[in-house]
């Protein structure tokens, strides 16, 4: 034990508890087949750790429960909302908001209201919901991420970057009146949770604006983005994560957000915009879609606990916990060598599945299959973010081959121990070190629309 070094450790301590429940391995072969291996399939009561996502399984803290009880379930013009309305403004800066049940819900409105068909749409990556609606309003994702964001064991620390050649020729290739928006996500979650840097968003909003397009950010993790700023822009050392995140918000026209990461809750979403006239036409659109402007599809209570998220997710202590335990998995797996996303992301540590199983092809879905290895293991819950999660080409009906097949272990935030992650580390050694017997799967029923969530495989035997 070195000594000398001081650790740290979650700035909380735990109040209530929630049994887990361990599973044989023969009722884990009935379960998986029974999902069709697939691990969105599971029954949450056959699952040991749940790694499948941070995305609303979130602990939350007891001023957010707190403010669960003062939730003003009126219909129209409720306190709750003018709460997360003044946090909303506080901290991410724009001046108006719309808040829905999800982020996809916020997705939904912005790509009705901006995309024209026939137009493109580029971003730093797709994002599965995010690229569906931007398609679904008749638009053409264009993908100008970084190059190296493309390689799992490239060590730029941004990977989350624009890559402006790409962005410009798109634009002197299509024109910019045929590019309503650019879509930056803080972080990159495709990507491996990668940041993107405050130098390269100021220069997409340079090259936005000369050529009058907009930028759309999806702050779904932005918060994180920002610690990774503090630790990696020299600039921003000593800035604080609230400066850090107005600043990136103030380089874009608005935001999509999920609050069902960053903030904290199990619930919530919104939009946010600058621009008065297209906050007006969302204002008009949210009552068909979600509900009234006030609520959005959330009680008053969930915009409570939403708002207060905010406060508590700017704290540096609480965001360097939380990626202080992604990074003492993903560095335990490294001393393993296991293959993993390099660096290390912000929510989740993504397992290289192309490197992990190398002998198989990537239409044998090493990813998914790689999942549901894991889980028959030990019960652990993880996700696919490969060749399933990419889908097909909408004009070609081909399925895109991705660089990256990935298993993604999501971090829900404050629910586990530093002692389930050793379980988690053992348990995909265990899946590593008998990984040459594994076999591949073949889909056998495919969705239309976002596959990854309901597809069922069998086993090649
Ligand atoms: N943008 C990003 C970057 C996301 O990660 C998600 C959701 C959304 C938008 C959509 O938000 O789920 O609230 O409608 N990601 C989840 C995940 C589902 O597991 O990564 P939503």
């Amino acid at each position: 034990m070195d000594l000398k070094k001081r650790s740290w450790a979650e700035p909380f301590k735990i109040k209530m508890v929630e049994p887990l429940r361990m599973t044989s391995r023969e009722e884990r072969v009935i379960a998986i087949s029974e999902s069709g291996y697939n691990t969105f399939l599971l029954k949450s009561k056959d699952v040991y750790i749940d790694l499948l996502t941070d995305s609303g399984t979130n602990a939350m803290s007891q001023d957010q429960w707190a403010g669960m009880m003062i939730g003003d379930e009126s219909y129209a013009g409720s306190e709750n909302f003018y709460n997360l309305e003044k946090n909303v403004q506080k901290f991410y800066g724009y001046k108006y908001l719309i808040p829905t049940h999800q982020g996809r819900g916020a997705e939904n409105i912005i790509s009705k209201i901006l995309i024209k068909n026939g137009d493109y749409v580029p971003g730093n990556m797709y994002f599965t919901t995010t690229r569906l609606h931007q398609e679904l309003s008749g638009a053409t994702f264009v993908d100008v991420i970084i190059d190296d964001a493309h390689d799992s064991q490239n060590l730029n620390p941004f990977k989350g970057n624009v890559d402006l050649k790409k962005l410009d020729s798109l634009i002197n290739k299509v024109g910019a009146e045929k590019i309503p928006y650019i879509s930056v996500a803080a972080t990159v979650n495709m990507a491996g949770g990668q940041p993107i840097a405050i130098s390269n968003l100021r220069e997409v909003r340079k090259l936005a604006s000369k050529n009058k397009i907009k930028v759309l950010l999806d702050a779904t993790r932005a918060i994180e983005n920002a610690y990774f700023i503090k630790i990696r822009e020299e600039e921003f050392k000593n800035k604080s994560l609230a400066e850090i995140l107005k600043e990136m918000c103030s380089y874009t026209d608005g935001c999509t957000m999920s609050g069902k990461k960053d903030l904290l809750v199990n619930i919530g979403g919104f939009l946010a915009l600058n621009d008065f006239e297209i906050f007006e036409e969302a204002r008009n659109m949210v009552v068909i879609y979600e509900g009234l402007h006030t609520y959005g599809g959330l009680a008053g209570r969930d915009m409570e606990a939403m708002s207060r998220g905010i406060d508590e997710a700017v704290s540096e202590d609480h965001m360097k916990a939380r990626i202080g335990q992604v990074e003492y998995v993903g560095n335990k797996l490294i001393e393993l060598e296991i293959p993993i996303v390099q660096p290390i992301g912000g929510h989740a540590v993504f397992l290289d599945a192309k490197k992990f199983l190398p002998h198989l092809n990537q239409l044998q879905f090493p990813a998914q299959t790689l999942a549901a290895e894991l889980y028959l293991e030990s019960g652990i819950r993880a996700m696919e973010r490969g060749i399933v999660s990419a889908g097909r080409n909408k004009d070609t009906g081909e399925n895109f081959l991705p660089k990256l097949e990935l298993v993604r272990l999501t971090f829900p935030r404050r629910v586990y121990t530093q002692a389930h992650c050793d379980v988690l580390v053992e348990s995909i050694y265990e899946v590593y070190q008998r990984r040459n017997e594994v076999k591949g799967l073949k889909m056998v029923y495919e969705p239309k629309y976002l596959r990854f969530f309901q597809a069922r495989f069998e086993p090649i035997l």
